[in-house]
């Protein structure tokens, strides 16, 4: 049987491999896991892991803590190796990381085709190293993803139409499976003592946010204000952290707590009054939950999210009428996923 070769390496990836990697072994497909180790902290690796029930990584390449040319640059060279060891049938990489760019380029130099899940998203803003991971990753990609149909719109308009599939977004797979879970097996909101529907959920860890001092103190004075609203908790990503020591600013008012596992995560928005985010994935996540969510950037690739008044851009203008967002499925996508790879590599 072809073997399918997967790249991961930060948070968000873990929790989307997790639906496709079981619908891919459904499918009757070995898939070789490799850990790129961007992320290598318990709390933003090993944790999603266990929960997720993903398999355990054949490789961990242990490439983190560096700029990002070094960075990628160690990463394609690793990867390059590991195909090479591996010879897959196709290489699997999610989103818009630097192990999600390294692995589809290490991939197409080796003429092995990459799916790309997550395919299309744009914010149209170049400074954004998200975005130029985006964007090398789709023009050098065999299948793609796309989780909306402006992602397929988007690709279009760049010329890529070959292997495009709209298939929904995985991320709704996982969160359907982990709110179920998480009722059982998460006791945060006792931890933290807070009573669901009364707190806000707030997480900045953006390299734009978080690169330039004064864009981020900007972040802090507005996550005070809303902290003098109700009450905001923050679990805080170890670049914020850091940030947040070097400067000696924090935001008044805000619990700041450690990064937290996918259920207890899951169970802290699923009961939140709002979320305030520059993360991508949380703020489609708020929507899955029907939680409002305010975006702490200047733009935000989920334009449905907004058109559909569960978001707004912090300096936007506020929420239009509310309805729901056909595009991201019915949890399927996984599934969907599957099986156009296992036509795809048995073809
Ligand atoms: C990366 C992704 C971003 C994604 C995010 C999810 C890129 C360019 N950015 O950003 O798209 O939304 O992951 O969280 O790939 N650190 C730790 N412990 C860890 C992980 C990171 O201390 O477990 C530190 C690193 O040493 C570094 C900083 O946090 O100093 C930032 O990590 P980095 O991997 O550069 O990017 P993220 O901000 O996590």
């Amino acid at each position: 049987m072809p073997r399918i070769l997967t790249i991961v390496g930060a948070r968000p990836q873990f929790i989307k491999a997790s639906p496709v990697s079981h619908a891919l072994a459904a499918a009757g497909l070995t898939e070789i896991l490799v850990h790129t180790g961007q992320h290598f902290d318990a709390l933003m690796s090993d944790v999603f892991f266990d929960e997720l029930a993903i398999p355990k990584p054949s490789y961990n390449l242990e490439v983190n803590s560096l700029g990002h040319g070094a960075m990628t640059g160690r990463m394609l060279e690793k990867l390059e190796a590991s195909m090479r060891i591996e010879k897959p049938a196709l290489v699997l990489v999610y989103g818009d990381t630097n192990s999600t760019m390294a692995g589809a380029l290490a991939a197409a130099k080796l003429n092995i085709p990459v799916a790309h899940v997550e395919a299309g998203l744009r914010s149209f803003n170049r400074r954004m190293p998200e975005e130029i991971n985006r964007i090398v990753t789709d023009h050098v990609s065999s299948l793609l993803f796309c989780p909306t149909r402006t992602a397929m719109a988007n690709l279009a308009t760049e010329g890529v139409t070959q292997g495009v599939h709209a298939v929904g977004d995985v991320m709704y797979d996982a969160t359907i499976a982990a709110v179920a879970r998480s009722e059982g097996r998460s006791s945060i909101l006792e931890t933290l003592g807070l009573t669901a529907g009364t707190y806000a959920v707030a997480t900045i860890h953006r390299a734009e946010n978080t690169d330039d001092p004064a864009r981020f103190v900007k972040v802090v004075s507005w996550l005070e204000a809303a902290a003098r609203d109700g009450v905001v908790v923050m679990p805080t990503h170890p670049r914020t952290r850091k940030l947040m020591a070097q400067l000696g600013v924090s935001p008044a008012g805000v619990q700041l707590v450690d990064p937290l596992g996918y259920l207890d995560m899951t169970r802290l928005v699923h009961h939140a009054r709002a979320v305030f985010t520059d993360s991508g994935g949380l703020q489609k996540e708020a929507y899955f939950h029907r939680v409002p969510c305010v975006t702490l950037r200047d733009e935000t690739e989920w334009v449905e999210t907004v058109e559909a008044g569960w978001n707004r851009l912090w300096e936007g203008p506020n929420c239009g009428p509310r309805h729901d967002i056909p595009d991201y499925g019915q949890g399927r996508a996984a599934h969907l996923i599957a099986d156009l790879i296992a036509t795809y590599v048995t073809k």
